[in-house]
């Protein structure tokens, strides 16, 4: 399959619209073939970074994101590392919560994310912004 993209550099897409939040999604699907991950895995991976995706949107008022192939030497696998400008979060564990909302959803984003992924990080801090970044290694 040809995806016309260069899959050796990291994939940016930016994140200002629900369109956008589609965009993202197909994105890290075909990085996520392309790494080898199974097919488990890739959905695992794509319903972490909608999830994602919509929390940069609806709470960080817009942003972006890369997705870029990752080898650690014994494993390919998927990086994404979603960016936004907005208020940030100043009570991490918190939001971390199953549960936890302020915005009438079901607060399970961050939470379900953080179990369908390898890797987890996330720096943020209230009017710093937010920067989540996710892995899944093919296994
Ligand atoms: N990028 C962000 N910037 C600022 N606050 C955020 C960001 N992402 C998440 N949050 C905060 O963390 C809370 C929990 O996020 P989470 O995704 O778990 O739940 P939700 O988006 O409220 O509901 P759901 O995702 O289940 O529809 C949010 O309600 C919001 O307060
Ligand atoms: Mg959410």
């Amino acid at each position: 399959m040809t995806t016309g993209i260069d899959l050796s550099q990291p994939q940016a897409q930016a994140i200002r619209s629900d369109e956008d939040v589609v965009r993202v999604r197909q994105l890290v699907r075909t990085v996520a073939v392309a790494a080898k991950l199974s097919l488990v895995d890739q959905t695992k991976v794509v319903t972490a970074a909608s999830e994602l995706a919509r929390n940069t949107l609806v709470y960080g008022g817009g942003g972006g994101v890369e997705v870029t192939i990752v080898d650690n030497g014994r494993r390919r696998g998927v990086r994404i590392v979603f960016a936004d400008s907005g208020p940030g979060i100043a009570d991490l564990d918190l939001a971390l919560t199953d549960g936890y909302t302020t915005g009438g959803g079901l607060g399970l984003g961050l939470s379900g994310a953080r179990r369908l992924v390898d890797e987890f990080d996330i720096d943020t801090g209230a009017g710093k912004g937010t920067r989540v970044s996710v892995t899944k290694w093919a296994r």
